[in-house]
């Protein structure tokens, strides 16, 4: 398969040195794009490998990457249909980049972060850990997912308007019930990000 044939917008970038550090899959919040996260491989693991799709619905011009009906309120079954496209891509991306999955990480903010959390609930496997930077509970399955020493690091907002700490506090124990090994960050701020990125450089390294 020739990269021309993945099936989202992205941008990879191949690590300039061959590394035994974590590769990242980076998924941007509602309004970003593939080029507007890619500063996070520099805060969190310069040098790494990155892959950053484009999220491939638009609210109001603004890319996502799954519908919501409301602020909060999100199109579950749209969820479930993109959560598994991305998962696909992530997949054939894989093979066609040559990256190692046991070392590739979601990276996720905001809307990204609550997609890369819907995969590893409902596609586990498809990386090998996370971090979900101001995540909500995307959906909760039916069947708990298999999450086995999963390393996942998520940041919530302690004053965060859009995700109540609640949301955050769910969603942890959700991934610990599944059997993930979380970490738990709490920035004293809102939605925007303080000192997460130095925290998750440092659980990452
Ligand atoms: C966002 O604005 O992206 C929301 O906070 C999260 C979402 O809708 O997935």
């Amino acid at each position: 398969m020739n990269p021309a044939n993945l099936t989202f917008i992205h941008r990879y970038l191949p690590a300039p040195v061959a590394a035994g550090g974590p590769s990242l899959l980076l998924l941007h919040g509602t309004g970003g794009d593939e080029d507007s996260v890619l500063s996070l491989r520099d805060a969190l693991a310069p040098g790494a490998a990155a892959l950053s799709p484009r999220g491939k619905v638009l609210e109001n011009g603004m890319p996502r990457f799954f519908r919501r009906l409301a602020e909060g309120v999100f199109d579950e079954a749209d969820l479930r249909l993109r959560t598994a496209e991305l998962a696909d891509f992530v997949d054939d991306a894989v093979a066609i980049y040559g990256l190692d999955r046991a070392r590739l990480y979601a990276v996720g903010y905001s809307n990204g972060a609550n997609i890369a959390a819907s995969m590893l609930l409902l596609r586990p496997g498809t990386v090998a850990g996370a971090v979900l930077l101001r995540p909500m509970v995307p959906l909760r399955p039916e069947t708990p997912a298999n999450l086995a020493g999963t390393p996942v690091f998520v940041a919530g907002g302690r004053r965060d308007p859009i995700v109540p700490p609640a949301q955050t506090e769910e969603l942890v124990a959700l991934l610990r019930s599944s059997g993930a090994d979380v970490q738990l960050y709490w920035h004293p701020g809102g939605h925007e990000l303080g000192g997460d990125l130095l925290a998750a450089r440092d659980w990452l390294g």
